[in-house]
């Protein structure tokens, strides 16, 4: 049984997603979600999916405490669906290679340090961007430049808003990123 930790910091839309995708697998269980945020809606889908989530912030993660829970619950893997926060050094060390982000745009363009949510769509459109997409890697010490493990692509239309675009790159998340956990975890000998 692989036991993956969620951390989200805003919707958790993704983290949704993804538990509804394994709900009727016995090889797999979702113990925790963690968000930097304790008014993030996350937490609501959290109540809903009767799975605890917990707050922990940056001093959380950097004292340790975080990495305390993980380990309490057993945690293999850990997904960042929408994570806003660097994961510290001693967390990446307890899990190498076993730490996975989503980014809404097609890295290295569009990535970094305060490059999320909209404002990636936003960029995408101001640099009149044919096409954008999805990237899912590997998490490192550095923002959104850890190895690549899948990219997909969705057409940018020149009447296309930022808006537009979020929607299509949501559309791509939703339907690759359970299937490239599914991948990862399970061809890695985890
Ligand atoms: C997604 O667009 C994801 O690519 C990015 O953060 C957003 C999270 O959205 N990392 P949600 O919280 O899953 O709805």
């Amino acid at each position: 049984m692989k036991k993956v930790a969620l951390f989200a910091s805003g919707s958790g839309s993704n983290a949704e997603n993804i538990i509804h995708y394994f709900q009727d697998r016995e090889d797999i269980s979702f113990p925790l979600i963690i968000s930097n945020n304790k008014a993030a809606y996350v937490h609501e889908r959290a109540k809903r999916l009767h799975i605890p989530s917990y707050t922990c912030g940056k001093e959380a993660f950097e004292n340790g405490e975080a990495l305390l829970l993980l380990q309490q619950n057993e945690i293999d893997f850990i997904v960042l669906a929408g994570f806003l926060l660097k994961v510290p050094e001693r967390m990446l060390q307890a899990y190498p290679q076993k730490i996975i982000n989503i980014h809404p745009a097609l890295l290295p363009k569009f990535g970094g340090k305060g490059m999320y949510g909209s404002y990636v769509h936003e960029a995408v459109v101001a640099a009149k961007e044919t096409n954008t997409g999805i990237t899912i890697h590997y998490v490192n010490e550095n923002y959104d430049e850890g190895q690549i493990i899948f990219q997909a692509k969705c057409a940018v239309l020149p009447t296309d808003s930022p808006d537009d675009v979020a929607a299509k790159v949501h559309a791509l998340e939703y339907e690759y990123f359970p299937q490239v956990i599914n991948s990862t975890i399970f061809s890695t000998n985890t």
